[in-house]
Protein backbone atom coordinates (compact mmCIF):
# COMPACT_ATOMS: atom_id res chain seq x y z
CA UNK A 1 0.00 0.00 0.00
CA UNK A 2 1.88 3.13 -1.10
CA UNK A 3 1.25 6.58 0.32
CA UNK A 4 -0.22 9.47 -2.09
CA UNK A 5 -0.72 13.06 -1.77
CA UNK A 6 -4.37 14.38 -1.53
CA UNK A 7 -4.01 17.78 -0.44
CA UNK A 8 -1.34 20.35 -0.36
CA UNK A 9 -1.40 23.90 0.99
CA UNK A 10 1.11 26.12 2.30
CA UNK A 11 1.35 29.99 4.28
CA UNK A 12 3.92 32.85 4.15
CA UNK A 13 3.67 35.59 6.50
CA UNK A 14 1.95 38.86 5.43
CA UNK A 15 5.31 41.02 5.82
CA UNK A 16 8.35 41.04 3.00
CA UNK A 17 11.26 42.19 3.80
CA UNK A 18 13.51 42.92 0.55
CA UNK A 19 17.22 43.22 -0.05
CA UNK A 20 17.39 46.65 -0.15
CA UNK A 21 15.76 46.25 3.51
CA UNK A 22 18.57 44.07 4.24
CA UNK A 23 21.59 46.62 2.61
CA UNK A 24 20.00 49.18 5.63
CA UNK A 25 20.90 46.09 8.42
CA UNK A 26 24.06 44.49 7.11
CA UNK A 27 27.04 45.23 4.76
CA UNK A 28 25.56 43.88 1.76
CA UNK A 29 23.82 44.69 -1.40
CA UNK A 30 20.54 43.17 -3.58
CA UNK A 31 23.04 43.32 -6.39
CA UNK A 32 25.03 40.80 -4.09
CA UNK A 33 22.34 38.57 -3.03
CA UNK A 34 20.45 37.98 -5.79
CA UNK A 35 23.85 37.03 -8.26
CA UNK A 36 24.98 34.60 -5.35
CA UNK A 37 22.00 32.73 -4.10
CA UNK A 38 19.09 34.01 -6.28
CA UNK A 39 16.85 35.61 -3.32
CA UNK A 40 15.03 39.06 -3.85
CA UNK A 41 13.29 38.91 -1.07
CA UNK A 42 11.58 36.74 1.88
CA UNK A 43 8.76 36.85 4.46
CA UNK A 44 8.97 37.04 8.42
CA UNK A 45 6.67 36.27 10.76
CA UNK A 46 4.89 39.28 12.49
CA UNK A 47 6.18 39.86 16.20
CA UNK A 48 2.94 37.66 17.73
CA UNK A 49 3.34 34.76 15.06
CA UNK A 50 4.95 32.22 15.99
CA UNK A 51 5.45 28.61 14.19
CA UNK A 52 2.41 26.83 15.49
CA UNK A 53 0.36 29.38 14.09
CA UNK A 54 2.14 29.07 10.48
CA UNK A 55 1.40 25.67 11.10
CA UNK A 56 -2.25 25.89 11.87
CA UNK A 57 -2.69 28.59 8.63
CA UNK A 58 -1.62 25.20 6.42
CA UNK A 59 -3.26 22.81 8.36
CA UNK A 60 -6.83 24.33 8.18
CA UNK A 61 -6.38 24.52 4.46
CA UNK A 62 -5.36 21.28 4.13
CA UNK A 63 -8.58 20.05 5.80
CA UNK A 64 -10.54 22.42 3.72
CA UNK A 65 -9.08 21.89 0.19
CA UNK A 66 -9.42 18.10 1.32
CA UNK A 67 -12.68 18.53 2.45
CA UNK A 68 -12.58 16.29 5.60
CA UNK A 69 -13.34 17.13 9.05
CA UNK A 70 -10.30 17.60 11.46
CA UNK A 71 -11.37 14.70 13.39
CA UNK A 72 -10.43 12.14 10.22
CA UNK A 73 -6.57 13.04 11.00
CA UNK A 74 -5.02 10.02 12.20
CA UNK A 75 -1.46 12.00 13.01
CA UNK A 76 0.03 15.31 12.52
CA UNK A 77 3.85 15.39 11.80
CA UNK A 78 5.12 18.85 12.14
CA UNK A 79 8.73 18.83 10.76
CA UNK A 80 10.99 21.69 11.89
CA UNK A 81 14.36 23.43 14.06
CA UNK A 82 11.70 26.27 15.01
CA UNK A 83 9.60 24.66 17.42
CA UNK A 84 7.16 27.27 19.68
CA UNK A 85 8.82 25.39 22.09
CA UNK A 86 10.94 22.72 23.21
CA UNK A 87 7.68 21.67 25.16
CA UNK A 88 4.42 21.17 24.24
CA UNK A 89 5.05 20.09 20.20
CA UNK A 90 4.40 22.32 17.69
CA UNK A 91 2.09 19.25 16.50
CA UNK A 92 0.50 19.25 20.03
CA UNK A 93 -0.51 22.60 19.54
CA UNK A 94 -1.43 22.35 16.21
CA UNK A 95 -3.72 19.30 17.17
CA UNK A 96 -5.67 21.48 19.68
CA UNK A 97 -5.39 24.26 17.34
CA UNK A 98 -7.56 22.23 14.44
CA UNK A 99 -9.78 20.06 16.86
CA UNK A 100 -8.02 16.87 15.25
CA UNK A 101 -9.32 15.07 18.21
CA UNK A 102 -8.48 11.76 17.35
CA UNK A 103 -4.63 12.73 15.86
CA UNK A 104 -1.66 11.95 17.70
CA UNK A 105 2.03 13.44 16.81
CA UNK A 106 5.14 14.71 16.72
CA UNK A 107 7.99 17.82 16.03
CA UNK A 108 10.76 15.92 13.82
CA UNK A 109 13.64 17.53 13.52
CA UNK A 110 15.28 17.27 10.11
CA UNK A 111 16.37 21.02 9.36
CA UNK A 112 16.01 21.71 5.15
CA UNK A 113 15.61 17.83 4.58
CA UNK A 114 13.05 17.48 7.82
CA UNK A 115 9.55 17.56 4.95
CA UNK A 116 11.29 14.89 3.36
CA UNK A 117 11.75 13.31 6.20
CA UNK A 118 8.41 14.33 7.39
CA UNK A 119 6.82 11.94 3.96
CA UNK A 120 9.31 9.15 4.48
CA UNK A 121 8.09 8.75 7.80
CA UNK A 122 4.40 9.81 7.02
CA UNK A 123 4.25 7.38 3.76
CA UNK A 124 5.60 4.18 6.39
CA UNK A 125 2.53 4.92 8.86
CA UNK A 126 0.11 4.45 6.09
CA UNK A 127 1.84 1.60 4.58
CA UNK A 128 1.49 -0.50 7.76
CA UNK A 129 -2.33 -0.12 6.90
CA UNK A 130 -3.23 1.40 10.32
CA UNK A 131 -3.19 4.90 9.78
CA UNK A 132 -6.04 6.55 6.76
CA UNK A 133 -4.45 10.27 6.97
CA UNK A 134 -1.63 11.78 7.98
CA UNK A 135 -0.68 15.16 7.93
CA UNK A 136 2.79 16.33 7.76
CA UNK A 137 3.92 19.88 7.40
CA UNK A 138 7.31 21.34 7.16
CA UNK A 139 7.61 24.80 8.64
CA UNK A 140 10.14 27.23 9.56
CA UNK A 141 10.31 30.41 11.68
CA UNK A 142 13.73 31.12 10.68
CA UNK A 143 13.94 35.18 11.54
CA UNK A 144 13.44 33.85 15.53
CA UNK A 145 16.91 32.37 15.22
CA UNK A 146 18.21 34.85 12.88
CA UNK A 147 21.55 37.41 13.62
CA UNK A 148 20.51 40.32 11.54
CA UNK A 149 23.71 41.30 12.01
CA UNK A 150 25.46 38.80 10.54
CA UNK A 151 25.29 39.05 6.74
CA UNK A 152 26.66 35.40 6.26
CA UNK A 153 23.30 34.36 7.75
CA UNK A 154 20.63 36.68 7.60
CA UNK A 155 19.97 37.38 3.65
CA UNK A 156 19.64 33.69 2.99
CA UNK A 157 16.74 32.65 5.07
CA UNK A 158 12.95 33.27 5.23
CA UNK A 159 10.21 32.16 7.24
CA UNK A 160 7.09 29.88 5.92
CA UNK A 161 5.42 26.78 5.76
CA UNK A 162 3.52 24.28 3.64
CA UNK A 163 2.08 20.53 3.73
CA UNK A 164 0.06 17.56 2.54
CA UNK A 165 -2.38 15.06 3.65
CA UNK A 166 -1.23 11.33 2.98
CA UNK A 167 -3.52 9.00 2.14
CA UNK A 168 -3.23 5.31 1.52
CA UNK A 169 -3.37 4.24 -2.71
CA UNK A 170 -3.76 0.63 -4.05
CA UNK A 171 -3.02 2.13 -7.80
CA UNK A 172 0.73 1.66 -7.67
CA UNK A 173 0.89 5.56 -7.58
CA UNK A 174 2.46 7.87 -4.64
CA UNK A 175 5.06 7.75 -3.21
CA UNK A 176 7.34 4.88 -4.99
CA UNK A 177 11.47 5.73 -3.80
CA UNK A 178 13.33 7.07 -1.53
CA UNK A 179 16.85 7.75 -0.70
CA UNK A 180 18.05 9.56 2.83
CA UNK A 181 20.93 10.19 4.51
CA UNK A 182 22.60 11.53 8.16
CA UNK A 183 26.41 12.86 8.45
CA UNK A 184 26.36 14.13 11.95
CA UNK A 185 30.42 15.14 11.50
CA UNK A 186 29.22 18.00 9.46
CA UNK A 187 26.84 19.04 12.25
CA UNK A 188 29.12 22.47 13.68
CA UNK A 189 29.31 24.13 9.99
CA UNK A 190 25.71 24.65 9.82
CA UNK A 191 23.94 24.91 13.75
CA UNK A 192 22.29 26.66 16.98
CA UNK A 193 24.90 26.33 19.48
CA UNK A 194 22.68 27.64 22.53
CA UNK A 195 19.71 27.31 24.13
CA UNK A 196 19.41 23.36 24.62
CA UNK A 197 20.99 20.96 27.41
CA UNK A 198 24.41 21.77 26.05
CA UNK A 199 24.46 25.06 26.47
CA UNK A 200 21.36 26.24 28.38
CA UNK A 201 20.60 29.78 28.29
CA UNK A 202 22.14 32.68 30.44
CA UNK A 203 22.80 35.95 30.68
CA UNK A 204 26.18 35.43 28.86
CA UNK A 205 24.90 32.89 26.12
CA UNK A 206 22.07 35.39 25.10
CA UNK A 207 25.20 38.56 25.12
CA UNK A 208 27.44 36.26 23.24
CA UNK A 209 24.47 35.63 20.69
CA UNK A 210 24.57 31.59 20.91
CA UNK A 211 21.28 30.89 20.29
CA UNK A 212 21.49 32.14 16.39
CA UNK A 213 21.72 30.12 13.63
CA UNK A 214 25.81 30.20 12.33
CA UNK A 215 27.31 28.84 9.43
CA UNK A 216 30.50 28.46 7.13
CA UNK A 217 28.65 28.71 4.04
CA UNK A 218 31.58 27.73 1.70
CA UNK A 219 31.60 24.44 3.26
CA UNK A 220 27.84 24.05 3.28
CA UNK A 221 27.46 25.12 -0.14
CA UNK A 222 30.24 22.36 -1.27
CA UNK A 223 28.86 19.29 0.48
CA UNK A 224 25.08 20.51 -0.44
CA UNK A 225 25.79 21.11 -4.41
CA UNK A 226 28.06 17.37 -4.14
CA UNK A 227 24.88 15.80 -1.31
CA UNK A 228 21.71 16.89 -3.44
CA UNK A 229 23.07 16.06 -7.18
CA UNK A 230 24.19 12.72 -6.13
CA UNK A 231 21.16 11.61 -4.59
CA UNK A 232 18.86 13.42 -7.24
CA UNK A 233 21.19 10.95 -9.76
CA UNK A 234 20.52 7.81 -7.88
CA UNK A 235 17.14 7.79 -7.44
CA UNK A 236 16.58 8.05 -10.64
CA UNK A 237 19.39 5.61 -12.03
CA UNK A 238 17.94 2.65 -9.31
CA UNK A 239 14.12 3.88 -11.17
CA UNK A 240 15.92 3.43 -14.69
CA UNK A 241 14.36 7.00 -15.32
CA UNK A 242 15.99 10.06 -16.67
CA UNK A 243 15.67 13.63 -16.07
CA UNK A 244 13.20 13.60 -19.22
CA UNK A 245 10.91 11.13 -17.57
CA UNK A 246 10.30 13.85 -14.65
CA UNK A 247 7.67 15.99 -15.02
CA UNK A 248 8.96 18.30 -12.17
CA UNK A 249 11.81 18.37 -10.05
CA UNK A 250 11.04 20.36 -6.61
CA UNK A 251 14.28 20.62 -4.78
CA UNK A 252 15.19 22.56 -1.65
CA UNK A 253 15.55 26.13 -1.93
CA UNK A 254 19.07 27.45 -0.59
CA UNK A 255 20.82 28.85 -3.46
CA UNK A 256 20.21 29.01 -7.18
CA UNK A 257 23.33 27.29 -7.51
CA UNK A 258 23.26 24.71 -5.51
CA UNK A 259 20.12 23.67 -7.65
CA UNK A 260 21.35 24.31 -11.01
CA UNK A 261 23.72 21.89 -10.18
CA UNK A 262 22.19 19.30 -9.05
CA UNK A 263 19.22 19.98 -12.19
CA UNK A 264 22.53 19.82 -14.53
CA UNK A 265 23.58 16.49 -12.79
CA UNK A 266 20.49 15.01 -13.73
CA UNK A 267 19.88 16.45 -17.39
CA UNK A 268 16.79 18.19 -16.14
CA UNK A 269 15.94 21.01 -17.92
CA UNK A 270 15.16 23.99 -16.79
CA UNK A 271 11.54 25.03 -17.26
CA UNK A 272 11.23 21.39 -15.06
CA UNK A 273 12.77 22.75 -12.01
CA UNK A 274 10.77 24.62 -9.57
CA UNK A 275 12.45 27.84 -8.43
CA UNK A 276 10.41 30.22 -6.06
CA UNK A 277 13.92 31.51 -3.97
CA UNK A 278 13.66 34.60 -5.40
CA UNK A 279 10.39 35.41 -3.33
CA UNK A 280 11.03 33.09 0.00
CA UNK A 281 14.41 32.89 0.70
CA UNK A 282 15.40 29.39 2.28
CA UNK A 283 12.30 28.50 4.98
CA UNK A 284 14.49 25.38 5.74
CA UNK A 285 11.43 22.91 5.95
CA UNK A 286 8.91 24.65 4.34
CA UNK A 287 10.24 24.86 0.88
CA UNK A 288 9.49 21.82 -0.98
CA UNK A 289 5.94 22.05 0.36
CA UNK A 290 5.50 25.64 -0.28
CA UNK A 291 7.49 25.06 -4.25
CA UNK A 292 4.86 21.64 -4.11
CA UNK A 293 1.70 23.65 -3.20
CA UNK A 294 2.23 26.57 -5.91
CA UNK A 295 3.03 24.02 -8.52
CA UNK A 296 -0.21 22.04 -8.03
CA UNK A 297 -1.80 25.22 -8.34
CA UNK A 298 -0.36 26.87 -10.59
CA UNK A 299 -1.13 23.59 -12.56
CA UNK A 300 2.26 22.68 -12.58
CA UNK A 301 1.80 19.21 -11.51
CA UNK A 302 -0.91 16.52 -13.22
CA UNK A 303 -2.29 13.23 -12.09
CA UNK A 304 0.49 10.92 -13.77
CA UNK A 305 3.07 12.79 -13.05
CA UNK A 306 6.59 11.67 -12.06
CA UNK A 307 7.73 14.38 -9.41
CA UNK A 308 11.10 14.45 -7.93
CA UNK A 309 12.26 16.05 -4.39
CA UNK A 310 15.98 16.48 -3.34
CA UNK A 311 17.26 18.56 -0.41
CA UNK A 312 20.28 18.98 1.64
CA UNK A 313 20.65 20.72 5.02
CA UNK A 314 21.80 20.89 8.39
CA UNK A 315 22.93 18.09 10.40
CA UNK A 316 24.11 17.45 7.68
CA UNK A 317 20.63 15.72 6.47
CA UNK A 318 19.86 15.06 2.52
CA UNK A 319 17.65 12.47 0.51
CA UNK A 320 15.55 12.47 -2.43
CA UNK A 321 12.08 11.09 -3.20
CA UNK A 322 10.09 10.40 -6.35
CA UNK A 323 6.26 10.08 -6.66
CA UNK A 324 3.83 9.55 -9.34
CA UNK A 325 1.25 12.10 -8.60
CA UNK A 326 -2.32 10.87 -7.97
CA UNK A 327 -4.53 13.65 -6.22
CA UNK A 328 -7.80 12.01 -7.54
N1 LIG B 1 26.79 40.44 1.28
C1 LIG B 1 27.90 40.88 0.65
N2 LIG B 1 29.06 40.23 0.66
C2 LIG B 1 29.09 39.05 1.32
C3 LIG B 1 27.99 38.54 2.01
C4 LIG B 1 26.80 39.29 1.96
N3 LIG B 1 25.68 38.88 2.58
N4 LIG B 1 28.33 37.37 2.58
C5 LIG B 1 29.62 37.16 2.26
N5 LIG B 1 30.09 38.17 1.52
C6 LIG B 1 31.43 38.36 0.96
C7 LIG B 1 32.47 37.50 1.61
O1 LIG B 1 32.98 38.11 2.79
C8 LIG B 1 33.51 37.38 0.54
O2 LIG B 1 34.30 38.54 0.54
P1 LIG B 1 35.87 38.44 0.21
O3 LIG B 1 35.97 37.83 -1.17
O4 LIG B 1 36.32 39.85 0.29
O5 LIG B 1 36.42 37.54 1.28
C9 LIG B 1 32.69 37.36 -0.74
O6 LIG B 1 31.41 37.93 -0.41
C10 LIG B 1 32.49 35.99 -1.30
O7 LIG B 1 32.06 35.15 -0.24
P2 LIG B 1 31.86 33.62 -0.44
O8 LIG B 1 31.54 33.00 0.87
O9 LIG B 1 32.97 33.06 -1.27
O10 LIG B 1 30.55 33.65 -1.34
P3 LIG B 1 29.85 32.42 -1.98
O11 LIG B 1 29.78 32.61 -3.42
O12 LIG B 1 30.38 31.14 -1.44
O13 LIG B 1 28.38 32.58 -1.41
C11 LIG B 1 26.87 31.80 0.28
C12 LIG B 1 28.14 32.57 -0.02
C13 LIG B 1 25.71 32.45 -0.45
C14 LIG B 1 26.62 31.79 1.77
C15 LIG B 1 27.05 30.35 -0.25
O14 LIG B 1 28.27 29.83 0.21
C16 LIG B 1 25.92 29.46 0.13
O15 LIG B 1 24.83 29.59 -0.34
N6 LIG B 1 26.20 28.46 0.99
C17 LIG B 1 25.18 27.54 1.40
C18 LIG B 1 24.69 28.02 2.69
C19 LIG B 1 23.24 27.70 2.93
O16 LIG B 1 22.41 27.76 2.07
N7 LIG B 1 22.96 27.40 4.17
C20 LIG B 1 21.60 27.26 4.55
C21 LIG B 1 21.18 26.01 5.08
S1 LIG B 1 21.83 24.61 4.35
C22 LIG B 1 20.98 24.40 3.04
O17 LIG B 1 19.84 24.75 3.03
C23 LIG B 1 21.66 23.78 1.93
Amino acid sequence: MNAKITATAHYVPERVMTNFELEKLVETSDEWIRTRTGISQRHIAAENEATSDLSTKVANSLLEKRGIPAEEIDIIIVCTVTPDHFAPSTAALVQNNIGATNAWGFDLSGACTGFLYGLETGSKFINSGKYQKVMVIGVDTMSSILDFTDRDTCVLFGDGAGGAILEPTESGSGIFDSILHMDGSGGHFLHVPGGGSRMPATVESVQAKQHYIRQDGKKVFKFAVKGMADVSERILKQNNLTGDDIALFIPHQANKRIIDAAANRCNIPAEKVLINIDFYGNTTAGTIPIGMNEAVEDGRIKDGDIILLAAFGAGFTWGSILMRWDAS
